[in-house]
């Protein structure tokens, strides 16, 4: 039972069990400490040489980074319970991988990080080194991602699809009258397990996502200033990259909001989602991890987001898919969300939304808990 539950955690967020026990260890101490300047990887954790001087709140981002890009859980390299071990040969490799890549990227990028562990292993343990022959035609010079000019001056600019986004949602003027949501529906991990969810969002910034697991309430939240994550008996206080995501989440009028996000947007033809065509308008800031939205052809609404979490060995995407936009007090809201990482995924199916209800702001602080050490 207890493994099962575990295994549920997994699929919500993206965690193995590795992964939920090195974030329980951290958990039993993060509450309680002091913020003295962040702590350093070498000084959390017990075995760290390939990674030392990276921020301690970096270490699991990475190691993400790292099994999504071997496509590889993390018993790959790591016994259970016992991440600073270097009993298993694979993550004496992945030392010596790390410092590699970093060489790599000194000696030939000016120190930039061009090369990452993808760009060799592309999910797999054992990177091709010959190319392949397939039955496809060969691509068009300019090679793949590079379209011709002609379809490139023919896009409209990325402010001209996000005001219509916003048109398209129902306007400025009706999406600011919204003042709270309240949602309910089911989530329905891969493997086929359904859940009942609870979604409270409040303006500007607030959201609360509230899974009702057997074991109790998985939760994920943004206060308008800061995110956590609760699991009954603990909570995690999220890190910045997690935070920076979870701001976005909880903003209640994005598409209002998404022109002074980013200093910079681009548009280039986006894939085809679900059978529509899309455009993608990329936000990016320097120094930041860029965003990518796809906005249908037809109807200008969002349908795809995909955004990034900055780790010292590369980016974690996380995908989320947007559909079932109905009307709801003159604004359309999507009543359907697929959000996808590496390895995992789950889907959102809302089934009934209450907006402008007074919502207690009490939902959104973290329960003050005293972290109970990891279950052995
Ligand atoms: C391909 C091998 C590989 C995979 C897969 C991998 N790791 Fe690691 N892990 C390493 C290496 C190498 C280090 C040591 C890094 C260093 O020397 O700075 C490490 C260090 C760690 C540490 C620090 C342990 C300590 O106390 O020193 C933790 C925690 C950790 N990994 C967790 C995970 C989790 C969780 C996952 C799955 C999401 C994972 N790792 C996946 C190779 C891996
Ligand atoms: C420049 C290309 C390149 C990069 C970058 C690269 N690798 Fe590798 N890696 C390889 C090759 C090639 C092999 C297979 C070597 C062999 O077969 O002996 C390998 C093997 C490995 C193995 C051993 C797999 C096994 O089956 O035991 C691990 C673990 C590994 N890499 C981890 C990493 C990690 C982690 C990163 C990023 C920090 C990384 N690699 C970056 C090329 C690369």
């Amino acid at each position: 039972m207890n493994g099962n539950r575990q295994n549920i955690w997994v699929a919500v967020w993206g965690t193995s069990l590795c992964l939920l026990l090195a974030i329980a260890g951290a958990w039993a101490q993060s509450p309680s400490a002091a913020p003295t300047g962040p702590k350093l990887a070498e000084e959390e954790f017990k075995n760290i040489q390939a990674l030392k001087g990276i921020p301690a709140d970096q270490v699991i981002p990475s190691m993400q980074f790292i099994a999504a890009s071997l496509g590889v859980e993390c018993e790959f390299c790591h016994v259970a319970h016992a991440n600073e071990k270097d009993d298993k040969k694979p993550k004496v490799t992945a030392r010596k991988m790390i410092e590699m890549m970093m060489a790599i990227n000194k000696n030939n990028f000016e120190g930039h990080r061009e090369v990452t562990c993808y760009s060799c292993h592309r999910g797999s343990t054992d990177p091709v080194a010959t190319p392949i022959i397939t039955d496809e035609e060969p691509r068009a010079a300019g090679g793949e991602g590079k379209k011709p000019d002609a379809a490139k001056t023919s896009l409209p600019a990325a402010d001209q699809l996000l005001d219509k986004y916003l048109a398209a949602i129902g306007g400025a003027v009706a999406l600011q009258k919204i003042t709270s949501r309240v949602q309910k529906g089911t989530l329905t991990a891969f493997g086929g397990q359904h859940f009942s969810v609870d979604v409270y969002s409040k303006a500007p910034d607030k959201r609360v996502s509230i899974m009702h697991l057997q074991g109790g309430d998985s939760i994920t939240a943004f206060d308008g200033k800061q995110g956590w994550l609760g699991v009954p008996g603990r909570v995690h206080t999220m890190s910045t990259a997690e935070n920076d995501a979870a701001r976005i989440d909880a903003d209640l009028y994005l598409p209002a909001h998404l022109k002074t996000l980013y200093q910079k947007f681009s548009v280039d033809a986006g894939e085809k989602i679900d059978g529509h065509e899309t455009y993608m308008v990329v936000g990016r800031t320097e120094g930041q991890p860029p965003l990518r939205l796809y906005l249908d052809k037809e109807s200008s609404l969002l349908l795809r987001l995909v955004r990034y979490a900055e780790t010292p060995l590369g980016r974690n995407p996380t995908q989320i898919d947007y559909a079932d936009y109905r009307d709801a007090n003159g604004v359309k809201v999507p009543f359907r969300w697929n959000l996808a990482r590496p390895g995992n995924r789950f889907v959102i199916q809302i089934e009934q939304v209450q907006q402008n209800v007074p919502v207690d702001e009490a939902k959104f602080a973290p329960p003050s808990v005293a972290p109970k050490p990891p279950a052995p």
